[in-house]
């Protein structure tokens, strides 16, 4: 399903050398005995969800059947990145299933807000509001926006057509969903945004959009039970974070997560949160950073393998997408291509890949770690996302740092609150 393949790693350690590190982690982790234990219920979350939720997702989904052709999902950060990650990966750019979805509250721009507006003119709509706090300013703001466009275009049916998902009993936005009878769905206490995908978050989204959450959670599933043990030879996760580490001591201040479909980039997008929002605090941390290769070849390429001796690859390679195409022969041949008529453009892909991975590695002395995934389908999501949390959980707690608060995001808050004139 997932394996990492390190032998471009140029890790001068051995994953052994920090078993004993890794096994007092873990222990943080299952047992909730570390920094930030409050937010550590994602890591049973693949076995203890709520069963009747996730039913209740279901039924809504049944309940909304031919009433929409577009979904706006209401969110910013760990309230927004896992669903479209998760969409973008498995239905693609531009589904043909006849639902769009299109993501608001995302930010204060003025310009993107009203093209939205305009887009959706002439559809049926239903709207989907993930925030936790129910505080936040950028999705605050475009709900408002948004429910009052809803309720003058639905009326009174405005209501069942408006679903709030955030905390079971508290904040503005439960008191809200409360007062107008939307349907609602709840963020556990103990899971914070970015570890969030597999609750409502991901869930009503993602069923709306028609993408199967049962085998999505069934991935997870899998992962919870592959990526359980505490022995770091054993565990593929583990390695990821020790190896992280390894590269963080050598002096590696930014690791590039580096995917080769246009479709994985919001995938880079989640990842980015994950780890860069986890680790980067108390003077610490790896930089996360990504590129979409062969596309970004034509503008980073140099600097990866030419510039500064800063960055590491992680290469996330899905080896089947499903999708392929057989480059077409020409007559003529006046653009000289004919050297690839009859091959495959997943073919041409992987040499592309191939070739980077030995210029970048072998020429240009970078890093790299290869994480593969078979396939883009829902069930492999969830498994590559659980993947993730339990590395970044071991990364964040093999340095130190509480892998699950963001007290550095709230800094600018403050100052912009303070401009814009908030008590
Ligand atoms: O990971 C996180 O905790 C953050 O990215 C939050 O998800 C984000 O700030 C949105 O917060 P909320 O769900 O409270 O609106």
């Amino acid at each position: 399903m997932l394996t990492i393949d390190f032998k471009n790693a140029k890790l001068d350690k051995n994953f052994n050398d920090y078993a004993a590190d890794v096994e007092r982690c873990h222990g943080y982790l299952h047992d909730k005995t570390g920094l930030g234990n409050d937010f550590v219920g994602w890591v049973e979350w693949p076995n203890s969800y709520d069963k009747e939720e996730f039913d209740r997702i279901l039924a809504l989904k049944e309940r909304l059947a031919g009433k929409y052709d577009t979904v706006l999902v209401c969110g910013i950060g760990g309230s927004y990145l896992g669903a479209r990650a998760a969409l973008e990966m498995i239905k693609g750019l531009y589904p043909d299933d006849g639902v769009e979805v299109i993501f608001i509250g995302n930010t204060f721009s003025a310009s993107y807000i009203s093209q939205v507006l305009k887009h959706i003119e002439d559809k049926e709509v239903v709207l989907n509001v993930i925030s936790k706090s129910g505080t936040t300013t950028e999705t605050s703001i475009s709900f408002r926006i948004f429910k009052q466009w809803m309720e003058n275009r639905y009326g009174a049916d405005a209501k069942n057509r408006i679903i709030a998902t955030t905390d079971k009993a508290r904040g503005t936005l439960k008191a809200l969903a409360d007062k107008e009878g939307y349907d609602t769905y709840v963020i556990p206490d103990d899971i914070g945004g970015r570890y969030s995908v597999f609750t409502a978050v991901g869930l009503v989204p993602l069923a709306l959009a028609n993408v199967d959450i049962k085998a999505l959670m069934d991935g997870a599933k899998k992962a919870y039970d592959d990526f359980a043990n505490k022995d770091v030879n054993e565990n593929p996760a583990y390695q990821y974070a020790v190896a992280r580490r390894i590269l963080d001591d050598k002096g590696y201040g930014a690791e590039m997560f580096v995917t080769y479909h246009l479709q994985l980039t919001m995938i880079a997008e989640w990842w980015k949160q994950l780890f860069g929002e986890s680790e980067g605090k108390d003077g610490k941390g790896i930089l996360p950073t990504s590129a979409c290769f062969s596309t970004d070849l034509h503008s980073l390429g140099q600097f990866i393998q030419e510039g500064r001796k800063m960055l590491y690859e992680t290469v996330f390679a899905i080896d089947d997408m499903g999708a392929d195409l057989v480059f077409p022969s020409d007559d003529e041949n006046i653009d000289n291509m004919n050297y690839l008529a009859g091959k495959k453009l997943s073919w041409v892909n992987e040499m592309a890949m191939e070739g980077t991975l030995s210029a970048h590695s072998d020429v240009g002395e970078v890093p790299n770690i290869v994480i593969h995934l078979k396939d883009n389908s829902a069930y492999s999501f969830g498994y590559m996302m659980y993947f993730f949390f339990k590395a970044c959980g071991m990364s964040c707690y093999l340095l130190g740092v509480n892998p699950f608060n963001q007290p550095g995001v709230e800094v600018y808050k403050k100052k912009m609150f303070k401009l814009l004139g908030k008590e």
